[in-house]
């Protein structure tokens, strides 16, 4: 354990106490309202987390910079409320200590969210899926670097089956339409260009965006279960006449949010 990670766990155990989360959460863009229905939070700022991204230059609007643990759909949970992004600094490791950290404080599974463009045109704005793969079409890794054999992460089945059969279900009883499909990773900060939405399409995306495919391949280093959503903000570029913008995945997603919620909820009151 790095002395940031031993660091930022001593100072949560000190505010949670014995208090053991299980479920661990990455909020995306537009997605921080997720944990109004947290009760009985407590709120750590990232800035008193060594290791933790901090409110820098680069942070991006939308995403919260706190930790909250606490209890949602009567599951132990600690919520990441923002996360920092490759495009940011150019660190692909940007959010390694606090999965590490929150691993160290017990989390075993993790749910990811994001906001995406889709490139399924049956797949509309304000719509979710279900990320079932993913395509690293950075070519970047965390890993790189790492020592040791287990950098030799078996990704097959990187969006656990079993947590997914679980989504459906709830998504299903809740009335929400879920589909599922392939995230691709592409750097950012730029929105892609129509050319590579065609070509991305071609390989098998089914939504684009700027995150997440690092921080899922940390989590099955350190043998954590992942589940990840998209909050679909708008069509990829070429695939509609609308202006892709920040404010526009922000707009949009404040609309994904309440859906996620309600699937977030039913999803942890199952386990
Ligand atoms: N591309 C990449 N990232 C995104 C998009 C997109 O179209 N929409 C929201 N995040």
């Amino acid at each position: 354990m790095t002395d940031n990670i031993a660091q930022a766990t001593s100072i949560i155990a000190s505010k949670i106490g014995d208090f053991t989360p299980d479920i661990g959460m990455i909020l995306g863009s537009g997605l921080a309202s997720l944990v109004d229905d947290v009760t009985d939070a407590i709120k750590i700022s990232y800035d008193d987390l060594p290791g933790f991204p901090s409110h820098g230059a680069g942070a991006v609007t939308g995403h919260g910079t706190n930790l909250i643990v606490g209890i949602l759909g009567g599951q132990k949970v600690a919520i990441l409320e923002g996360r920092k992004h490759y495009y940011e600094d150019g660190n692909p490791s940007a959010m390694r200590a606090p999965i590490e950290v929150l691993k160290a404080i017990g989390v075993s599974k993790m749910v990811v969210t994001n906001s995406a463009g889709s490139m399924d045109e049956k797949v509309l704005p304000a719509n979710i899926m279900l990320i079932n793969d993913h395509i690293n079409y950075s070519g970047l890794n965390p890993l790189i670097g790492q020592a040791g054999d287990e950098r030799f992460v078996d990704m097959s089945n990187a969006y656990d089956p079993e947590l997914r059969k679980i989504m459906q279900g709830v998504a299903a009883d809740n009335g929400i339409p879920l589909s599922e499909g392939v995230y691709v990773w592409y750097s950012g900060p730029s929105f892609e260009t129509p050319a590579e939405i065609k070509m991305l399409r071609i390989l098998g995306g089914d939504a684009v965006g700027m995150s997440t495919v690092p921080e899922v391949i940390l989590c099955r280093y350190l043998g954590l279960d992942v589940v990840g959503l998209s909050c679909l903000t708008n069509m990829a570029a070429g695939m509609s006449d609308t202006k892709l913008s920040h404010n526009q995945t922000k707009q949009v997603a404040a609309i994904g949010a309440e859906k996620i919620k309600t699937l977030l909820k039913s999803f942890l009151l199952k386990l």
